[in-house]
């Protein structure tokens, strides 16, 4: 069991407080400049598990996946970022459990139609790119002397392809997804990326809500 540093909580916001009381897993709230207490990682967190809990028709997929990504990738111990967002062991997961919380969230103010099976499916695996291939992990710790904000870099071994569409390559191999599922792993960075620009307009209601809830999560939690 590995235990790492993990950042102070946050007073929770005064939104937050309030859709707490609906949402059924709390948004996590972070600052990466406070490591503080301790939190173990390797395995998947309670706040993961919650949000696999809404899982339905494809529950077993979901706990198959998880028992993969547990024993043969970095998913649970991997960064969020090099140097932004929770760039800490274990970020990717609270990142991605955070995501799929504010995308509830925002499902049950605007778009209860939509399956929250499908927003838990969205939220924690947008990012499973990030976990990198089984064995070869996305990210490597650094100690770039130059800027020490530099905490990981990119594994230069890994063959080239964009985070989203990684993320989208590994879910698809062990998740059937339907196809506003994949449209919104796959430009869930919007408009923020050039190469985005065809999905302009044509972005479908899940497409949105988690392109919003991961520049939420990112922006102003972590
Ligand atoms: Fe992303
Ligand atoms: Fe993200």
């Amino acid at each position: 069991m590995t235990r790492i540093e993990a950042s102070r909580p946050l007073r929770t916001p005064r939104w937050a407080a309030k859709a707490a009381t609906t949402f059924s897993v709390a948004p996590v709230f972070h600052t990466a400049r406070v490591p503080l207490i301790q939190a173990v990682v390797g395995d998947p967190p309670a706040t993961y598990l919650e949000l696999l809990d809404l899982g339905r028709a494809r529950k077993q997929s979901l706990l198959d996946l998880t028992a993969f990504l547990k024993n043969e990738t970095a998913y649970f111990t991997a960064p969020a970022s090099t140097r932004f967002h929770l760039c800490v062991e274990g970020g990717l997961v609270q990142h991605s459990v955070n995501v799929a919380t504010v995308l509830l969230g925002m499902r049950e103010a605007l778009a209860p139609d939509i399956d929250a099976e499908s927003c838990v499916i969205a939220g924690l695996f947008h990012d499973l790119g990030k976990a990198g291939t089984p064995g070869n992990a996305y990210y490597l710790p650094t100690n770039d002397r130059q800027d020490r904000s530099v905490r990981f870099v990119v594994n230069p071994e890994l063959v080239h392809m964009d985070v989203a569409t990684r993320s989208l390559f590994l879910l698809a191999q062990h998740v059937p997804l339907s196809d506003e599922e994949a449209q919104a792993i796959r430009y869930h960075d919007g408009q923020y990326i050039a190469e985005n620009r065809s999905v302009a307009h044509r972005e479908c209601r899940l497409t949105r809500l988690l392109q919003y809830a991961d520049n939420w999560a990112a922006g102003t939690l972590e």
